[in-house]
């Protein structure tokens, strides 16, 4: 049985403004009808072979959580008394289950298309993290992006789907991911990851002694409310916060990885998600009340206003309460940058 285990926690500023502190990225409906946390949700969800999620998150973000769970009986949640990064957010999951728990550890702010090829990837990844594997999700490289982990595909593994992963190495700087992407042999780190819940632990422990006896000391003083755990908050503030990805896939001995073709994308900008949308054949997405005249490649997102647009191309309007964005394709990684962004 494979145990989703959804990460619920940080905002970004890149999706400014319809994505702010108050209803942050995975809470929005940003592809289709679903906001990205149920589409995560729903990727696990009615599969003999996935067992009731548990979500790790922050008090600020409970109450999106508990409005948008879609099995609220059976679902845990792990309250974080503060974001400590994902290791942390992962341990205490692994803690609260049995050791031999398959873990499917999943972001909740990522769109996949081909849901099919997910499960068929998670239950790929789950048989060798059966073998004490840690297992990520390799994605075809594209670009030398800087902002995701890079896996060097190693020797086969016998019997399995996956390879060894011979290097793992997080946010590279950019000369080092331009050569990893013409070497060919590398993959992006598409952020999920599966795990036995106990061999995780002891991979934390080794390479993370102190962050791993921070975490059980916040679990063993924690207390359960329900379906809820809240872990001590004074033994969980002593951790140093680090991401999974420093933590231990870099310096573990036992990263494997699984290719993932999956049209994956964790819509990290407007651009990311005007490609990750479906578009008329001329490129263009909307939503709400727009009217379009010679326009291509144009994403219009209106929550009220009427936006209308005529002969632009390459250009992003969103359109948030009081708060009108505008930028061309090229530009949208800008958008962080911009005061209403990092005020919001
Ligand atoms: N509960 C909880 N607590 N969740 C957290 C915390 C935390 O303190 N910090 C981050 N998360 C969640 C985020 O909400 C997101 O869903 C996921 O964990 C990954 O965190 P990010 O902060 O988005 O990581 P990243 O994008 O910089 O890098 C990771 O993802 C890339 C792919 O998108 C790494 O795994 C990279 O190697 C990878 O390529
Ligand atoms: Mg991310």
């Amino acid at each position: 049985m494979i145990t989703p285990v959804i990460l619920c926690g940080g905002s970004g500023t890149r999706l400014w403004p319809r994505s702010r502190k108050i209803k942050p990225k995975p809470f929005l409906p940003l592809v289709g009808d679903n906001t990205l946390f149920e589409a995560a949700l729903l990727r696990c969800d009615g599969q003999a072979d996935f067992g009731p999620a548990m979500i790790v998150t922050g008090a600020a973000h409970l109450d999106h959580v508990t409005e948008q769970l879609i099995d609220p009986e059976h679902t845990g949640i792990i309250i974080e008394p503060e974001g400590k990064n994902t290791a942390a957010a992962i341990a205490l999951a692994a803690l609260r289950l049995p050791a031999d728990a398959i873990m499917l550890v999943c972001p909740s702010d990522h769109h996949i298309g081909d849901v099919a090829a997910f499960q068929s990837a998670a239950r790929a990844a789950a048989a060798l993290a059966a073998k004490d594997w840690l297992v990520a999700f390799g994605i075809a490289a594209t670009a030398p992006e800087t902002g995701y982990g890079y896996l060097k595909q190693g020797e086969a593994i016998p019997d399995s789907q996956g390879h060894r992963v011979e290097r793992f190495i997080e946010k590279p700087d950019l000369a080092r991911a331009r050569a990893f992407l013409a070497d060919g042999g590398y993959s992006w780190n598409g952020g999920i990851f599966a795990f036995r819940a106990g061999h995780f632990l002891d991979e934390l422990a080794r390479h993370r002694p102190a962050l791993a006896a921070a975490v059980r000391a916040s679990v063993e003083q924690g207390t359960v409310d329900g379906n809820k755990f809240h872990p001590d908050p004074i033994a969980f503030g002593q951790i140093e916060g680090e991401s999974v990805d420093y933590a231990v896939m870099e310096n573990t001995e036992r990263a494997a990885m699984v290719p993932a073709t999956m049209a994956w994308s964790d819509i990290g900008n407007w651009q990311a998600l005007h490609e990750a949308l479906d578009k008329d054949e001329i490129g263009n997405a909307v939503r709400g009340r727009v009217e379009l005249k010679n326009c291509s490649n144009v994403l219009v997102h209106t929550d009220g206003p009427r936006v209308s647009v005529v002969g632009a191309s390459n250009l992003i309007v969103v359109v948030d309460g009081d708060d009108i964005m505008i930028c061309t394709s090229e530009g949208a990684q800008l958008v962080g940058k911009l005061e209403g962004a990092a005020n919001q």
